[in-house]
Order: C-alpha cells, then structure tokens, then sequence
C-alpha cells in the first residue's frame, strides 16, 4: 500500500507539475486559466515521459540504497549470506531499471527539445543557432559566461550533438541558442543547469555501467560475499551509489525547475508574478518552519537507519511462512 500510495502521489505530482511545463486543456485570458478538458490538462505533453522517468528514479535509487546497504554489510563480513542475496536481489532490479532510465532520460530531454527551447540551451550551454542540417559539437565540459553570452573555455566532440539528441549525423529542426532570446524570456543561472544535468547523465551512466560489472563479475562466478572485503574500491563504489541516487534526483529537479524560468507557467506567467502576496516575513515563517521541521526528520531518519543498518538483520527469526502451525484444542479440550 505505501508502494501503492508513493506511486500515485509521483503520478499527479509529476502530472500538475508537467501542466507547468506544458499547460494544455484549456485558454488563457485575462490572466486566467480556464479549463476546457480536464483529461488533456492531466495527460499534458511532458506527463507521460515525465512520470515513467521519475518512477525510475525512484526504483533506481532504492536499489541503489538496497546493493549500498549490502555492500558496507559485506566489506564488514555482517551476515554475509543475507547481504549477498540482497545485494543480488538489488542487481537483477538494476539491470531491468537502469538502462531503461538512461532511455527515459533521453525521452525527457527529447521532450524539452520540442516544447522548451530555452532549457535545451541552456542545459547545454548552448549560445548559438544551429541551423537545420547543421552537425553542431557537444560539448562535454565547459565554463559558461553570461557576460559574454559564450563559453570561457570547452571541451567539445564535434559533430556529437545531432546523433545524441536525434540519432543522425545532422540536425533535422533548427535550434535556438541563448543570445537568440531576450534575457527575460531565457534562463540564467547556465553553468548550475549546464552541470547539474550532467551531474544526473553522470550518475545514470556510471550506475548503469557499476551494475554491468557486477553482473559479469556474478555470471563469471567471481561474485562472493568474500569479494567485497577482497576489494574495498568495488565496496565503496557501491556505497557511493546509495548519496549518488539522490543527488541525481536533485539534479533531475535543478533542470526541470531552474531551467523552465523565468516562467512559472511555461510561456504564460513569469516566476514574478506567480510570487505569493503575503507579506514577506509571513513567507519567510512558513518556509523556515518547513526547512527546520524537514531537516530535524532527516536528522532523525539518518539516526535511526544507520542504528537499524548497524545492527545489521535479526536472522534468529522464522520467516512467517515456516513458523511451526498453530494447533488448537477441539470442543472437548483435546490437543
Ligand atoms: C542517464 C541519462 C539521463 C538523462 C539523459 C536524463 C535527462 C533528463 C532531462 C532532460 C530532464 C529534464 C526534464 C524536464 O525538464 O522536463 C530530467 C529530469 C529528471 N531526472 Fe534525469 N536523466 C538521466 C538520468 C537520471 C537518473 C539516473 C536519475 C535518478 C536516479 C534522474 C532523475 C531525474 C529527475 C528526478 C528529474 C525531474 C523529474 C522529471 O523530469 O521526471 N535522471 N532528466
């Protein structure tokens, strides 16, 4: 049920907030939105790619909790045959779930290419207009400068960036660049857009090819709980993941929000006219209450996993379905 209700909660979280990115189902006049098909608000453009990545994301990241939890256990050689099936458990969900997600990722970013030029640029430190049957570079790494509208410095592979975003060797649509837009109508803040969406690519890719490994590692028959202690840097690896999966997640977060302004409503109303009009120190309360109550369940989370993670399973327990049967005296008191 708590599966049940947190996938539910992703798919109308993941739909309004689409509606942001893509408001469908209706008009706009006067300085409001109304509603003419509740069906096509709800299945917006980006809700279906949106929701499929985000419930990856999560999958992703619990399995990577699961296999960190596994691996620090089994670097410590803590009930090695419980931790070694758990870890297994995590890698066989992974080879289901994380080649997937770098598809649905690609999807998403297809999907801001169509409908929010100014993301794509900006996710990609792009300041020029590609023309159409153009094969423009992609740049891996770079230094962006708002100033002068260009990178400081870039590492780029030439001629990559038409086959990463549409698998041919030339654009098929034009692309806009950033010095095309008029500064209120872009994003700013390039270089957190630029490296927060390559820290979640990152992250994507070097999950995905952690899993391969291990894998090959299993199917070779090198996979043994004696492994993780025999090698620290494949435990660490592993345990790394688990911080990783969030940060990705965060990251995911920068790009879709960070990068949709200065729009609240994407194209309709600015992040400045959508801000509340309480008073600002009522705004401040409110947030500082959330910010302090949410960091002390953190607190509190990270304080009692780690003591449930330190103690490690009670293997002293029947699973329910071999507990010895019950058996009850008959009418007359006899066993
Ligand atoms: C490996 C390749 C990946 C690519 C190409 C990719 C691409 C993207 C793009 C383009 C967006 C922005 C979508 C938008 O603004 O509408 C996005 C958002 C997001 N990404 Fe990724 N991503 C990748 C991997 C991951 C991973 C591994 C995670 C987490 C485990 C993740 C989590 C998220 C989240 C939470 C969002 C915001 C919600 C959403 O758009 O569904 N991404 N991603």
């Amino acid at each position: 049920m708590v599966a049940f209700g947190a996938n539910l909660s992703v798919f109308w979280i993941l739909s309004a907030n689409s509606w942001l990115q893509t408001p469908s189902g209706g008009t706009f006049s006067e300085g409001h939105f109304h509603v003419q098909n509740y069906f096509a608000a709800i299945n917006n453009p980006f809700m279906v790619r949106s929701v499929i990545h985000m419930a990856l994301a999560t999958v992703e990241t619990s399995m990577l909790v699961v296999a960190a939890i596994s691996a620090w256990s089994l670097m410590r050689q803590k009930a090695p045959e419980f931790f070694l099936f758990s870890f297994k458990l995590a890698l066989v969900i992974l080879l289901a779930v994380a080649p997937l997600q770098i598809l649905a990722g690609h999807e998403s970013a297809v999907q801001v290419a169509e409908h929010q030029p100014t993301k794509l640029a900006a996710i990609e430190a792009l300041w020029d207009d590609q023309a159409a049957g153009s094969s423009p570079a992609w740049t891996v790494l770079a230094s962006p400068d708002e100033a002068s509208g260009s990178n400081r410095w870039s590492l780029s592979v030439p001629g990559a960036f038409s086959w990463i975003l549409e698998t041919r060797p030339q654009l098929s649509q034009p692309l806009r660049g950033l010095n095309s837009w008029p500064a209120d109508q872009r994003p700013h803040m390039v270089g957190l857009l630029f490296y927060a969406f390559r820290m979640m690519v990152a992250i994507g890719l070097a999950a995905a090819a952690l899993m391969a490994l291990s894998l090959l590692l299993w199917w070779r028959g090198g996979l043994s709980a004696a492994s993780f202690a025999q090698w620290p840097w494949f435990s660490w690896a592993w345990i790394l993941s688990a911080p990783a999966g969030y940060l990705a997640i965060e990251s995911g977060w920068v790009v879709r929000c960070v990068g949709r302004q200065p729009w609240t409503v994407y194209g309709q109303l600015r992040t400045a006219d959508a801000a509340s009009v309480l008073p600002v120190g009522e705004v401040l309360t409110s947030l500082s209450v959330f910010a302090v109550l949410y960091t002390v369940l953190l607190v509190f989370a990270l304080y009692f996993g780690s003591r449930i993670i330190a103690k490690g399973p009670n293997l002293t327990l029947e699973p329910p379905g071999l507990a010895a049967p019950v058996i009850l005296p008959d009418r007359s008191g006899n066993v």
